[in-house]
């Protein structure tokens, strides 16, 4: 099995491409079930996620041309849906054990097919995430859903889903994404209330949007969408990876250093950048050739602030970088009270960072950290991906060698992260043999 060693104390300098969005491609890349046409995906990460989703498409029979680009940290991809009338639409738990987002293809085998049976997800380290949002607003729409097995089997009588008036009862990423998918294609019109917002729906909505659906009021919690009945080919380039970028971000801050990342938008993380900015990091934003740059300094010896941070829905502080956050606070001088209020289980980095010399409590769903505390190398254990992604940054930071044993969990969802780190100076090493 692969792990990290790295060699901590050194700052980051240097330049670092964003790639694109795994949780936006995930979707998209679902999307593509909802038409016969080809569809053209650039800037999929180089991830495993990525690839484990184009192989749940495979497995259903759809077609899948891939174009690796030159550093190997993104692909294309040309996807088509074609001769699936008659095949079984069937995602198995092999797949979806390893990847949550496997679920996402529930919404537009329905749309188009009306029928489709899906493996109900693998548990999840960081807590239960239940399916019911999804399945009550697709049952709502006319589809009959029964749990056989560990499976959704769900069938449309008549073939076609109905439009409806749907206030999701709580604010659901993955919800908002399957429903919009199969409502791109039902009968009438559908109106999403209380619908998530974060980046990765509203390009979903644009790639749709460019297959030929209607869709009003994208990048707003309310999303009506007129349904069609047929959707074409399109090409289609996935936005950024704010969580990557706002991984760099947390490793400079922590480790210290001059960092330009490249091909990022700002305003998607804008709720890091004001933490950071306010525990006296500076930035500063320019356009270049392929979107927009942005440049983080922090000096080294420079002192960080502790701050509070609360996770919630976007725009809110995102959940997904609250263990990279909590590595940049465990440097901050004071303390800094740390509320989770999405998942709630996702404090496991905790513990591994307290064996790097991290002071911190756990109580409940906040995390009290008092920094700076100085930090030693010594072997930690990845428990998810974005937990993962803290025991990196803590171990750039510590004096010594740390050692990231089950580093798959960073294969998941970071393209390349050795490689890229090691281009901006870090001292890190894959060491196990697997590939990137
Ligand atoms: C997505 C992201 C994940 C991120 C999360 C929150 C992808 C592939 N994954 O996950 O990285 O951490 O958003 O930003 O995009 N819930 C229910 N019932 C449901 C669905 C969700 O109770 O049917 C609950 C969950 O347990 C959780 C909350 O709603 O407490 C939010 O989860 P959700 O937004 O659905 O997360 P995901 O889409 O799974």
């Amino acid at each position: 099995m692969d792990r990290l060693v790295i060699e901590g104390g050194t700052p980051l300098k240097g330049r670092v491409p964003v790639s694109g969005a795994k949780n936006a491609a995930l979707p998209c890349i679902a999307a593509t079930l909802l038409t016969a046409e080809p569809v053209r995906l650039r800037h999929l990460p180089a991830v495993s996620d990525i690839r484990t989703m184009i192989k749940v498409l495979q497995s259903m029979g759809s077609q899948a041309e891939i174009e690796p680009d030159d550093e190997g940290f993104e692909f294309s991809a040309v996807l088509k849906a074609e001769g699936l009338e008659t095949a079984e639409l069937k995602a198995s738990y092999e797949l979806l054990k390893t990847m949550r987002a496997g679920f996402f293809v529930l919404g537009p085998l329905l749309g188009r097919f009306g029928r489709a049976s899906v493996s109900l997800p693998g548990g999840c380290a960081i807590g239960a995430r239940p399916v019911n949002l999804h399945l009550e607003a697709l049952e709502r729409m006319g589809a009959e859903i029964r749990i056989d097995h560990g499976y959704v089997e769900a069938q449309v009588p008549g073939g076609r889903l109905k439009g409806i008036d749907h206030t999701f009862e709580k604010v659901s990423v993955g919800a908002t994404e399957n429903v919009l998918m199969a409502a791109s294609m039902a009968s009438g019109t559908t109106i999403l209330r209380n619908a998530a917002q974060e980046p990765e729906i509203g390009d979903l909505a644009r790639l749709l949007v460019a297959m030929g659906a209607s869709i009003e009021g994208i990048d707003s919690p309310v999303l009506t969408i007129h349904g069609v009945e047929v959707l074409h080919g399109c090409e289609h380039d996935i936005i950024p990876d704010r969580i990557e970028a706002g991984t760099f971000l947390c490793a400079v801050a922590a480790a210290c250093g001059d960092v330009v990342l490249e091909r990022v938008v700002p305003d998607h993380i804008r709720s890091l950048i004001d933490l950071l900015e306010r525990s006296g990091c500076a930035f500063t934003e320019r356009e270049g050739p392929n979107g927009t740059q942005l440049r983080i300094q922090r000096d080294c010896g420079q002192k960080l602030y502790a701050k509070d941070i609360i996770t919630g829905p976007y725009p809110a502080f995102p959940t997904d970088l609250q263990a990279q956050a909590m590595a940049v606070m465990t440097q901050a001088a004071g303390i800094s009270v740390i509320r989770e209020t999405i998942f709630e289980n996702r404090f496991q980095h905790a513990m591994e960072l307290e064996r790097l010399g991290a002071n911190l409590r756990i109580d409940g769903s906040t995390a009290i950290v008092a920094g700076p505390a100085p930090l030693t190398g010594c072997t930690v254990m990845a428990t998810d991906l974005r937990a993962s992604a803290a025991l990196v940054i803590a171990g750039m930071v510590g004096q010594g060698r740390t050692e990231v044993d089950r580093i798959y969990h960073l294969d998941r969802g970071y393209a390349g992260i050795e490689r890229k780190l090691r281009n901006l100076g870090a001292r890190i090493e894959r060491v196990g043999g697997g590939k990137v």
